[in-house]
């Protein structure tokens, strides 16, 4: 690791700075999930038949709910049969050495964080969760599983009648959605924790970016709202270019090109050694 990066975690830890982690797909990337933008995402895995951009919308929810939920159970099992990789676990882990100084920002739905053990209070989950279902007329804020009986969705299979009843709202008996943020949809509170998420960000002393393309907006304000606070600091992680890195060095951070799997567990035993 880079000495200054080393000294610059090492400072982070003795003077007791508030540290943020935000994570994209490419945290995931190594427990075998597709990243949305990849040569393998969700954008191109099977795209004619599932178009993601159409079908991750209110619009087409409304218009064919079965079929988007026919490919979010799919996508469900995917993140159910993967397992959290040394990346989650080291985020866990600083969570456990920090305390309330400590968060984590995910655009990820695929429930690996907490898996790993980051807990929900300090896991800002701003793109909704996968596992989890609410009601669709929104009737009430509460979430509620995905029922077990739907676990190992394979593509393309169609929903029984039976199936299909188990997707409604526990309080008011209609029907439920998916708890994702879709790109027809906005950030709020109640569901993907916008206030909470900028507070954080208006404190961050060091912002860790780790795995993300930064195509999307409430990533986007984090960093700057970072970049803005005098004296705070972003750390890049990526396997490639992208906007976070060239911030983080105008800033004087770090751009680290290398895999999330690799430097955060590197970057936990600096934090563990300090
Ligand atoms: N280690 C580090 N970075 C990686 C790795 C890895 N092993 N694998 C991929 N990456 C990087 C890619 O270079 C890319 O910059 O992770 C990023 C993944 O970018 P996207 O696929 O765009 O995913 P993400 O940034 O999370 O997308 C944000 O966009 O479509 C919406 O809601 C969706 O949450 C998603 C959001």
């Amino acid at each position: 690791m880079d000495p200054s990066l080393e000294k610059l975690l090492t400072a982070s830890v003795h003077s007791r700075k508030f540290i943020t982690v935000l994570t994209g797909a490419g945290v995931s990337a190594e427990s075998g999930i597709p990243t949305f933008r990849g040569p393998e995402g969700y954008w191109t895995v099977g795209s004619e038949a599932y178009q993601p951009q159409e079908m991750a919308t209110r619009r087409m929810f409304l218009k064919q709910p079965y079929e988007v939920w026919k490919w979010y159970l799919y996508r469900r099992s995917v993140c159910a049969a993967a397992e959290p990789n040394p990346g989650h676990q080291a985020l866990a882990e600083m969570e456990r050495l920090f305390g309330d100084r400590f968060h984590l920002i995910t655009q990820n739905v695929d429930n690996l964080h907490i898996r790993a053990g980051s807990s929900p209070e300090r896991t800002f989950q701003i793109h909704g969760n996968v596992f989890r279902m609410r009601c669709a007329e929104e009737c009430s804020q509460r979430l509620v599983p995905v029922p077990p009986d739907l676990d190992d969705w394979v593509r393309d299979r169609d929903l029984t009648p039976a199936e299909t009843a188990l997707l409604r709202c526990p309080e008011c008996g209609g029907l439920a959605r998916p708890h994702v943020l879709w790109f027809d949809e906005v950030y709020d509170e109640p569901f993907y924790r916008l206030t909470s998420t900028l507070e954080v960000a208006r404190k961050t002393d060091l912002l860790i970016v780790a795995g993300t393309s930064g195509m999307t907006n409430l990533p986007n304000k984090v960093a700057w709202e970072v970049s803005r606070r005098h004296g705070a600091v972003i750390v890049d992680i990526n396997i490639d270019v992208n906007p976070f890195a060239a911030l983080a060095v105008r800033d004087g951070g770090f751009a680290v090109k290398d895999t999330c799997s690799r430097v955060l567990p590197e970057i936990l035993s600096v934090f563990q050694d300090a």
